[in-house]
Formats: C-alpha cells, structure tokens, sequence
C-alpha cells in the first residue's frame, strides 16, 4: 500500500501515515528515502518502537553513531542516545539535556563526519508533550539576500560542542573534550545525496566565520541566525506518545522548547551516518 503523505508546512516536513515502521517492506524504505530527501523531516504517529526496533529500523538507512557522551547512551544499546530529565538510582540523569531550553543546533556539526540523519522518538512526555522546533536550512539559503549569499561564498564556519555544553548541557569529561576540539566545515553546504545547498551553521554551536574580523563575523552570524530562525523556515512540533521523527540532519538544525520540569520526559535518539565516501561536508 502506497504511503499517505501530507507536508507539514510550505517549506519543511511531512507526516507519513499508513506504516508501522516496525515492519516497513524494502519499498517502504525506499519510498521513506526518496520522501527524507524531499522533506526533510518526516513524521510518523502511533509507533510503538522498543529499543530493539528503533536500531533496526534506523539501520536500515546508515550505520549509526555512538555518541560521545557515554554516560547518557541506552544500556541495552549503544547507538540510542537518552534526552531526559530522569534520574538513575544513583541520583545521576540518564539522559542528556535534561533540563530548560535546548538552543538551535545541528546534531554533532562539530564533528569531522557529522551524522546525516537523526530519528528521535517519544518514550515518555510531560502532559502537554514538549515542543522541539526545526529549521529548513535549505530554504533559509535559497531564499537569502543576495548580498548576504555573496559576502558568505566560499567561506567556513567554526563549530564548538564547548559553546553549546556551556550554554546549554554539561561539561564533558576530559577524554570527550579531546574527541570535540573546535572544528571548521563550510558555512553552506552542498547536501551529499540531494546536492542542494544549505546553510550549515546553528546559534548553538557555531562561534565564527574562519578570515572575518571578530566584529563582522559576528555580525553576520547574528543576521544569519534571525534569518534562518524566521517562521517561515520553521516547524514546530508538539510532541505526543508515539512520534517518531526522522530529520536530515545535513540539512535541519533544531531547538527545544523549556517544559515543565515536574514532569518526567525521554526522548530516544538515533543517529546516522553517511556512507564514507560522503562524510566530510563540502
Ligand atoms: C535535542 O536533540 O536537541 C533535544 C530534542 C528534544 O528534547 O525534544
């Protein structure tokens, strides 16, 4: 049976009705695939993925990441990362980002070969769900200033996951700060499987544009991040038991919304990689 597709808005996003990813046929894939790269995001509802499944299916497109954070990965599986404000028996949260506000991000751009997709599903939600919101980068670039494209051609970015954990997470250990030093990647980047440009940088991890003066390098990160924050570029989802969400992450950054914190929530999140030959972004 053929999909139902229905765009989420103009720009970005489509929630895809009739499958249970559980048992998704080499065609479903295949259709997932083609709809991934021409939405950007995809939503599915009614999921009811356990840990076994959600790598399986996640597999399925890419080999998956660990994350550095360790402390914070699944016990039963490396390759699931918690976001959650539960606390463990030792009194330690299980999860990472446990709390408040999450800033604009691209999942791991501070890595060499960053992750080119994220799937992040819904284990446990506050009452009204939590919100996490996504911004179509591709169309942020497409519909820049020209004046604006030109003065960020050719040039690079530099993106800290130190910026990002002091603004918003906990420092790394000593080890996991060797395995993230700052790290530049081209400030627009051409999406390795769909070739369309997009502009790859993010408030919550990007610092600087490599040969700028630090004033006007600022500055034009500061007109870069109100342009691509416009609400026309973005999707805002409200969480309810049994999503599941797969963005491309070579070309959405995204935030999340405070919630309240008397409320237990676990977000469960995979992380997949490009085939090596499309790794470094370019
Ligand atoms: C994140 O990956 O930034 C967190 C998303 C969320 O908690 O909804």
């Amino acid at each position: 049976m053929a999909l139902a597709v229905r765009p989420l808005t103009p720009a970005l996003g489509a929630e895809v009705a009739g499958i249970d990813l559980r048992r998704a046929t080499e065609q479903q894939v295949a259709e997932i695939k083609s709809l991934w790269s021409r939405y950007a995001l995809l939503l599915f509802r009614g999921q009811a993925l356990d840990e076994d499944d959600l790598v399986a299916y996640s597999r399925r497109f890419g080999d998956l990441e660990i994350h550095v954070r360790r402390e914070f990965l699944s016990p039963h599986h490396p390759e699931i990362l918690y976001v959650s404000n539960i606390k463990g028996p030792d009194g330690k949260p299980i999860g990472i980002l446990s709390q408040n506000e999450v800033g604009w991000h691209y999942d791991q751009i501070y890595l060499p070969r960053p992750a080119v997709g994220s799937f992040l599903v819904a284990a446990q939600l506050p009452p009204d769900g939590g919100e996490t919101w996504f911004s179509d980068m591709r169309a942020a670039y497409d519909a820049l200033p020209a004046d604006l494209k030109r003065r960020i051609e050719g040039r690079k970015a530099v993106q800290s996951y130190e910026a990002f954990n002091r603004a918003y997470s906990v420092p790394t250990s000593t080890e996991q700060k060797k395995r993230t030093p700052d790290i530049e990647h081209p400030l627009v980047r051409t999406h390795p499987i769909t070739g369309r440009k997009a502009l790859y940088i993010c408030p919550g991890m990007t610092t600087a544009i490599v040969g700028l003066p630090e004033a006007e390098s600022r500055a034009v990160l500061e007109e870069l991040f109100a342009w691509t924050t416009r609400d026309e570029f973005v999707y805002r989802h409200r969480w309810t038991m049994g999503d599941g969400i797969m963005w491309d992450n070579a070309c959405t950054m995204h935030r999340r919304e405070p919630f309240d914190q008397r409320h237990h929530r676990l977000m469960k999140r995979t992380t997949i990689l490009p085939p090596a030959h499309l790794a470094i972004p370019r």
